[in-house]
């Protein structure tokens, strides 16, 4: 891949515990090209989070290398929403924004993902107001809010309901046409990954290694549109997760 905006080469993190060393990934080789989502899907545990948190620079590799485009701008959504509760649902945004965006650019971003997220008329609410479904959507509005180019997503979607979800994958589509952003998506559901990435990597349990990687060859929005031309990716992905476990 020429350039790829992040790259992953045989990086290897074990952790030290109580119990002696345990290895969470194992020899993962991956990248993720300016523009493209790559879906990371796996078995709850085996090392996903921990992917993301080396793409993040928040943990080292064991072995391996762990490379980004120099000043590429990187926003995380985390697993665990990180808000901060004394600050309002749009403090929390303008705070991560500072310094990155000049301020008529941050308040364009913050009113249009705020509108987007439906957060908007909870703006000056507080973190504990909020429903945990709301919180996990401030969690993203907030990474989109600061444009970035690589975008690290871990299950931003997961205790939505239906209607909610496909909402929010409409939203993350629409930012990545206008913004471009490379992005790194965690989730648990093979259908969300087949529908809002360009590649999916199928990881095995703990230690995360990679399965296998499938290309989605039609254009996302497609995809979306009508869900059957995802079918076959779909039960193969399925396949090689429950064979897996
Ligand atoms: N800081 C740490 N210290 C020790 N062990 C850790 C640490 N972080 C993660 N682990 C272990 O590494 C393994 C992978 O954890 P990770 O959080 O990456 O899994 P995951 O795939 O994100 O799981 P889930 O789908 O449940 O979120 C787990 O066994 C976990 O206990
Ligand atoms: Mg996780």
């Amino acid at each position: 891949m020429i350039n790829p905006m992040l790259e992953f080469v045989q990086v290897f993190r074990e952790f030290e515990t109580e119990r002696g060393r345990l290895a969470a990934v194992e020899g993962i080789s991956l990248s993720a090209a300016a523009g493209e989502i790559v879906a990371l899907v796996g078995p709850s545990g085996c090392g996903k989070t921990t992917l993301l948190n080396l793409a993040a620079g928040i943990l080292r590799p064991t072995r391996g290398r762990v490379v980004l485009t120099p000043n590429a701008r990187l926003a995380y959504a985390f697993q665990e929403p990180r808000l901060l509760p004394w600050k309002t649902v749009e403090e929390n945004i303008s705070f991560v924004q500072e310094g990155l965006l000049p301020a008529g650019e941050a308040a364009a971003a913050r009113r249009r993902i705020l509108e987007e997220t439906g957060l908007a008329e909870f703006r000056r609410a507080y973190p504990r107001e909020l429903s945990g479904g709301m919180k996990q959507r401030l969690e993203l509005a907030r990474a989109l809010a600061v444009r970035p180019r690589l975008l690290l997503l871990d299950e931003p979607f997961r205790s939505l309901d239906g209607a909610t979800r496909q909402e929010l994958h409409a939203l993350l589509q629409s930012e990545h046409g206008r913004e471009g952003f490379s992005a790194l998506l965690v989730t648990h559901d093979p259908e969300e990954a087949v529908l809002l990435a360009d590649r999916v990597v199928v990881l095995s349990p703990r230690p995360a290694r990679i399965l296998k990687e499938v290309v989605l060859a039609t254009p996302r929005k497609r995809r979306l549109l009508n869900r059957a031309l995802v079918s076959s990716s779909l039960e193969r992905i399925e396949g090689l997760l429950s064979s897996a476990g």
